[in-house]
């Protein structure tokens, strides 16, 4: 197998766990490119639907694939090896991601990186800031220093997304330790179904965002779950944010349509409130002060706002991913890709991706 122990390490990474089809270059952990193609197919059924996924999917990948080398200025010869997304995510997603870059890999005759989903959102935060670009619009010099601090280790990461919701402790790049999760929903996964409650279309987390920033979060008072520990749940606040919306439409028909920035600014106000109280205590039980957020929750501005102020108050340093690297893409893959690839943790060809995996 074609490798290189001396100079740059150029890795082309994909992401296709769920509806977003990515292809990332990074080298040296610099992000040279981050190309991500949606799927609005969704959007008419209310959420995503596996195998439109996948077929999408089919579609995306080689131009998407073609974008990114295209932006970084890089050749398939320059690559040192391929980096995927394993695990979790929707199978059939997970399928073409999984097998174009075993076909790639086979071809060039390149090493594998497989990686875990959820390690890699965490892994966002340590994404170098991207370096400018050359006077003529020319990809980053790699010779160029970087410009955003990041945290150092130990730190924790809660990662909210559409499918989890965790505490992580991180002790090393690779080294990572889930100390609280959610027993139930995930963060992204009460906004969505909050969303589709209010007759919003699918991905309803912006949405409720968008209409927050226009409403008064202290209107309507929702409940805060009693779980003991770093453990989370959001199913109870999904019933009640039913039942609650039952009984004001009976009273008045149109009382979602008059108060939709309310609603939306109380809902959100609780699910923040619900994830840094948390954050709160992990933070005081490990003593970790460099904390971080990360997931498509992560690009929430109600939260990124609260999260800032509440590191003021208790003297943490926070740090949150540019946007781009919060909901799903491929610069996550690359830079978890490119601590294995230090670590020699590669996969062999006969690796298969998975729907679930444990980390
Ligand atoms: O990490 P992600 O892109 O995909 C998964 O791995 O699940 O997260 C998607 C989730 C969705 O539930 C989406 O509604 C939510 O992130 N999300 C947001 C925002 N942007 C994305 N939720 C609240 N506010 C946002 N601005
Ligand atoms: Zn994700």
């Amino acid at each position: 197998m074609r490798s290189t122990t001396t100079g740059p390490v150029t890795l082309l990474a994909i992401e296709s766990s769920c509806d977003e089809t990515s292809c990332a270059i990074s080298r040296d952990g610099l992000i040279l490119s981050n190309i991500i193609a949606g799927q609005a197919v969704h959007e008419q059924y209310g959420g995503v639907v596996p195998e439109l996924a996948s077929r999408a999917h089919m579609q995306n990948i080689v131009p998407v694939v073609d974008a990114a080398l295209k932006e970084a200025g890089c050749r398939l010869d320059d690559l040192n090896a391929i980096a995927f997304t394993e695990s979790p995510g929707l199978i059939g997603s997970l399928l073409v991601g999984s097998q174009f870059a075993k076909s790639l890999a086979l071809a060039l005759d390149l090493p594998l990186l497989a990686v875990h989903h959820m390690q890699a959102h965490v892994m966002a935060n340590l994404i170098p800031g991207r370096l400018p670009a050359g006077p003529d619009g020319s990809p980053a010099s790699v010779d160029a220093p970087a410009a955003t601090a990041l945290p150092s280790f130990p730190f924790l990461c809660l990662t909210v997304s559409g499918g989890h919701t965790q505490i992580v402790l991180c002790h090393s790049p690779l080294k990572m330790e889930v100390i609280g999760e959610t027993l139930d929903d995930a963060a992204g996964e009460a906004f969505d179904k909050s969303a589709k409650l209010l007759g919003l279309p699918y991905p309803g987390g912006p949405l409720i965002d968008k209409y927050a920033r226009e409403g008064n979060p202290h209107r309507f008072s929702f409940p805060e779950p009693q779980i003991p520990g770093l453990d989370f749940s959001f199913s109870g606040l999904k019933t009640a944010i039913l039942y609650f919306l039952q009984a004001q439409t009976a009273k008045d028909p149109g009382f979602i349509a008059a108060s939709l920035p309310d609603i939306c600014a109380s809902i959100q106000d609780r699910i923040i409130s619900i994830l840094l109280n948390k954050y709160r205590k992990a933070a005081q039980r490990t003593g970790v002060t460099d904390l971080c957020i990360a997931g498509g929750v992560s690009a929430n501005s109600g939260l990124r706002r609260a999260f800032q102020e509440l590191g003021v108050r208790e003297g943490w340093r926070t740090f949150i991913p540019p946007f781009e690297y919060c909901t799903d893409n491929a610069a996550m893959i690359a830079i978890t890709g490119h601590y294995k690839y230090l670590a020699g943790d590669f996969a062999p060809l006969s690796v298969s991706a998975s729907a679930r995996a444990v980390w």
